[in-house]
């Protein structure tokens, strides 16, 4: 059978293979050159000649200028809080009382799931976001929607069904039991269907019993090679809310780890207040920390030590955290990791949050094997950026210096205007060819 197999020409952004735990030994090259594409994934990259000799059949699509990048990977939002995306005034607790849960109520009927699905997906593609770990709501329908609009579009995508059995509104708890099997169907069904994977999700401390968080520990146990998901000291209140809650436990990881709920694979969102014995156990037991910077600033939650967690050798991954995160847009999400560094007196390298931003949080969600960088055998999930999409990137883009240079420039100036084309599994999403 010919393989179906095309070219995509540009300006090809790879970066030397130097560990996270350095941030500032990171350097970015941007190469004119091609990309082979062949049945979804990446067969070969090289020059021009090189390439078309390879494959002289080939149709090209020629990018010229534009940057060609491995397809950013948000390893933790919530599709459910799409429409409350920017909603004012409140710090978490009273954010998710206010906002989120009632919210979330609506995710039981099977059509507004779906309707919100798909525009969450849209908008994840115009923001040139290939692959993300989203939570849903405590009700399966509302993953059925997720997964099933996910898979129509061939996306990787990552989720799970929140389990919440406490401290939220009567319809929208769950409970040990139901949570443990509600989860464990919906890993049956799409758990390792396509580019689909499920994540454990138990909401977060505050929000289960110690027998959900028990129920959760289990069910991850059964199936250690999936992802898990949840929330880790965000807020000062959060933190205090969770000591009376569990008053018998040294600190916040320690409640999930007393469960089962650390270690490879897991996700932990946000990770701001840590002991020094949080931060030794992250790394000690593999677990991801999943940075959200935007939503970090934006619910008045802290300023996370980015650089002393990659030191420390704690593997992070970048995060929109949408709705508590106030864009889709990765490369805002970029700039707000940034600013939030220069509050801590860390000025984060372009290479290194540009890495966080997809092979960094490809690392945390396991699926580094097949996204997050442009490397034979990949999956072709790309993105083309422009960056001439507006006047002032293009400005300042023609004083770029270097690659990095030209990768600050445009996660500080660029937004959704810059991703000019998006390729999931090597199909444009854009209209390009
Ligand atoms: N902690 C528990 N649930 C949530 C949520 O939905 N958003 C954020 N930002 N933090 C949480
Ligand atoms: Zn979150």
């Amino acid at each position: 059978m010919t393989k179906a197999r095309h070219i995509i020409s540009g300006r090809i952004l790879t970066f030397d293979d130097a560990p996270l735990s350095s941030p500032e030994a990171q350097a970015a090259r941007l190469t004119h050159g091609c990309v082979l594409v062949e049945d979804g994934l990446i067969a070969a990259v090289g020059d021009r000649a090189s390439i078309a000799l390879a494959a002289p059949d080939a149709r090209i699509e020629d990018r010229g200028e534009d940057i060609i990048a491995p397809g950013f990977v948000d390893c933790h939002n919530h599709y459910p809080q799409t429409r409350i995306i920017a909603s004012w005034g409140k710090r978490l607790i009273d954010w998710l009382n206010g906002y989120t849960f009632p919210e979330e109520m609506r995710f039981g009927d099977p059509a507004y799931a779906g309707a919100v699905a798909a525009d969450y997906l849209d908008l994840l593609i115009a923001n040139g976001i290939t692959s993300a770990s989203a939570y849903c709501t405590i009700h399966p329908e509302s993953a059925d929607a997720l997964f099933t609009a996910a898979e129509r579009r061939g996306m990787r995508m990552t989720a799970g069904k929140v389990m919440m059995d406490r401290n939220a509104p009567d319809r929208l708890r769950d409970d040990p039991r139901s949570a443990y099997d509600l989860s464990k169907a919906l890993i049956e069904r799409w758990a390792g269907r396509g580019r689909l994977t499920y994540a454990v999700s138990p909401r977060f401390a505050p929000t289960s019993t110690p027998e959900q968080l028990e129920a959760a520990g289990a069910l991850w146990a059964e199936h250690p090679d999936l992802p898990m998901q949840t929330h880790l000291s965000e807020q000062p209140e959060e933190i205090a809310w969770m000591k009376e809650l569990f008053p018998h436990d040294e600190d916040y990881l320690a409640v999930y780890e007393r469960y089962g709920l650390c270690g490879p694979g897991a996700i932990m969102g946000h990770a701001i207040h840590l002991t020094n014995r949080e931060r030794t156990s992250l790394q000690a037991t593999g677990a991801g920390v999943a940075h959200c910077p935007t939503s970090n600033s934006f619910i008045g939650s802290g300023l996370c030590d980015v650089a002393g967690l990659a030191r420390a050798d704690v593997s992070i991954g970048l995060a929109t955290d949408v709705g508590g995160g106030s864009s889709f847009s990765m490369l805002t999400t970029m700039k707000a990791a940034y600013e939030i560094g220069q509050l801590r007196g860390q000025s984060l390298s372009p290479a290194f949050l540009w890495r966080l931003a997809t092979e960094g949080s490809a690392r945390v969600m396991r699926q580094d094997r097949f996204i997050g960088r442009i490397a034979p055998g990949m999956e072709a999930d790309l993105i083309a950026l422009d960056t001439k999409a507006t006047p002032v990137l293009a400005q300042r883009a023609a004083r770029a210096q270097s690659a990095s240079d030209l990768l600050f420039a445009l996660m500080i100036l660029g937004d959704d205007r810059a991703v000019a084309e998006c390729w999931i599994g090597g199909k444009a999403q854009k209209g390009g060819g």
